[in-house]
């Protein structure tokens, strides 16, 4: 069954606790946590100190995407703040199966993402040992960019290596997923949609999220 992480970067910052009850209550599945460090990308958004207190009022995954240039810095500081998730980029990582081990050995699954220009060969070598693979469909940075298509190959050829028994990580997909690209990608093979805009920036976050999985 496909599953939904509500990615709280269009949520209102303001009222963070209410809003993730709202999508808590409308069946999301997990919490996507984006932290920028303005150096990966161009955007700053939060750090450790924010997902500790999101654990406190949240009993979902989080699942922190390190969009950050330096990952294994910073991961321990995320795994104690509460991630269940931890995601690094392919793109900052010289021996990933190094940083995968690493990461393994703070006690939380392992994610791996790749930015839509990168071809999915750099992440293979990491493969088999990882929980998580991420595949951005935005140029990372911004919320309620638009779903580039192109990237659907990439979960394809996923859902051929885990056919393949070649690994087991979920496949998950990242930007611009709302109840129309989302059936795209759910036929392509992403079994975690991402979704943040296309919750957050309706009212009926129950009808929204129904929909993206397709429900
Ligand atoms: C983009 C982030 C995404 C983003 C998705 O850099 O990694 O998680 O919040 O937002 P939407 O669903 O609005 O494209
Ligand atoms: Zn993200």
């Amino acid at each position: 069954m496909t599953k939904i992480a509500a990615s709280l970067l269009s949520a209102d910052f303001a009222d963070l606790k209410s809003e993730i009850k709202s999508i808590e209550q409308g069946g999301a599945d997990w919490l996507h946590l984006d932290v920028m460090d303005g150096h990966f990308v161009p955007n700053i958004t939060f750090g450790p100190f924010i997902v500790e207190a999101i654990k406190r009022v949240s009993r979902l995954p989080l699942d922190a995407h390190l969009m950050i240039s330096d990952p294994l810095k910073y991961a321990p500081e995320f795994a104690k703040a509460g991630a269940d998730y931890i995601t690094i980029h392919a793109e900052v990582i010289e021996d990933l199966p190094a940083a995968v081990e690493r990461i393994k050995q703070l006690n939380v699954k392992v994610g791996l993402s790749v930015n839509p220009e990168t071809p999915l060969d750099k992440a293979l070598p990491a493969i088999e040992g990882i929980d998580l693979f991420l595949v951005m469909s935005v140029h990372p940075g911004f919320g309620g960019q638009k779903f580039m298509p192109e990237v659907l190959d990439k979960v394809r050829q996923l859902s051929v290596l885990k056919e393949q028994g070649k690994t087991n990580a979920l496949i998950s997909i990242d930007g611009g997923i709302n109840p129309e690209t989302s059936h795209q990608a759910r036929k392509a093979g992403a079994e975690v949609l991402v979704a943040g805009a296309a919750i957050f920036k309706h009212q009926d976050r129950a009808a929204q999220i129904k929909a993206i999985r397709g429900e």
